[in-house]
């Protein structure tokens, strides 16, 4: 919000290192704003970290904020292998409606910024937990997709898996051309990582001097360990969110607010 950024310099609070940081309420401080801005302008190879809150703001709910409900089920009762063993027309009938949610979607002032944020940088990665190819329709490069991708299935019988954009489906549950159970090409609760992504993004973590994490509640792991990982390596990590995170207290720059606007101010 441009008209909130405050110039009082003396009301910004101290950051754990006796770095000038934190914001208050929903009011962004020019001085913590600034500083963030700094260490991102000076860094060479930064990471960034998204989660379902970059996407808000397109119109994507988010798990655990207004809308993450369907037909009163929690997201943590259908995104699991347990709840797709059960009852697998359920959860598609869960995912398709997310898939035409997120058809109408489109990139944000918050997706744009990261495009332009990896075009400056030599070393660059976006590692995101959102599996809504918005970041993609950005325009962004390199996209590590911790947690899969809603526009790609996996076939439960012979294990290909194959793109499909089309929302709605026209049969649920879907199938795969061998007759086996066709599933989202997503990570569930419970479930591992794709093979070598998670240390891919350790790695890009370990070599950034500045962690950008922007729009994740940092509950689900091994995400969220990222943040701390970044912190003992010496990087300067700068959340971006609407609310305080479990990490609030250990960041360099915890900037409270929307993405689609704080991250425009920052880059
Ligand atoms: N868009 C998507 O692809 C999508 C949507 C919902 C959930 N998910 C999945 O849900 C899991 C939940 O973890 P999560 O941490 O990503 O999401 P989450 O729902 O747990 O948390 C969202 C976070 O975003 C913050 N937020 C909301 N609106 C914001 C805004 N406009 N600007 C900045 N921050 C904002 C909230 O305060 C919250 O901390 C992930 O694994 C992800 O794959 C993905
Ligand atoms: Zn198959």
């Amino acid at each position: 919000m441009r008209n909130s950024v405050e110039t009082s310099l003396d009301t910004a609070r101290t950051g754990p290192e006796g770095t000038p940081c934190a914001t208050s309420g929903r009011k962004i401080k020019m001085m913590s704003l600034e500083q963030a801005r700094e260490w991102l302008r000076d860094a060479t190879a930064v990471a960034v970290l998204t989660g379902a809150g970059i996407s808000a703001e397109s119109g994507v709910p988010t798990f655990r904020g207004a809308g993450g409900l369907w037909k009163d089920y929690k997201p943590e009762d259908l995104a699991t292998p347990e709840a797709f063993a059960r009852d697998p027309r359920l959860v598609w009938e869960w995912y398709n409606w997310r898939r035409e949610t997120i058809k109408q979607a489109k990139p944000n002032a918050g997706h744009a910024a990261l495009v332009r944020l990896e075009i400056q940088k030599p070393h660059f990665t976006l590692i995101t937990q959102n599996v809504d190819g918005l970041h993609d329709m950005a325009g962004s490069g390199r996209i590590l997709k911790l947690h899969g991708d809603i526009w790609r299935m996996r076939c439960t019988s012979c294990g290909s898996n194959w793109p499909d954009r089309r929302a709605p489906l026209p049969k649920l549950p879907p199938h795969c051309g061998c007759g086996g159970l066709a599933r989202p090409g997503v990570v569930w609760f419970g479930e591992p990582l794709p093979e070598g992504m998670m240390q891919e993004a350790e790695h890009a973590t370990l070599a950034a001097q500045v962690l950008l994490v922007v729009g994740t509640s940092a509950q689900v792991y091994p995400a969220a360990g990222l943040i701390p990982l970044a912190k003992q390596a010496g990087a300067r990590v700068i959340q971006v969110n609407l609310e305080p995170t479990p990490y609030s207290g250990i960041v360099d720059c915890a900037l409270e607010g929307p993405a689609g606007e704080i991250l425009p101010q920052l880059i």
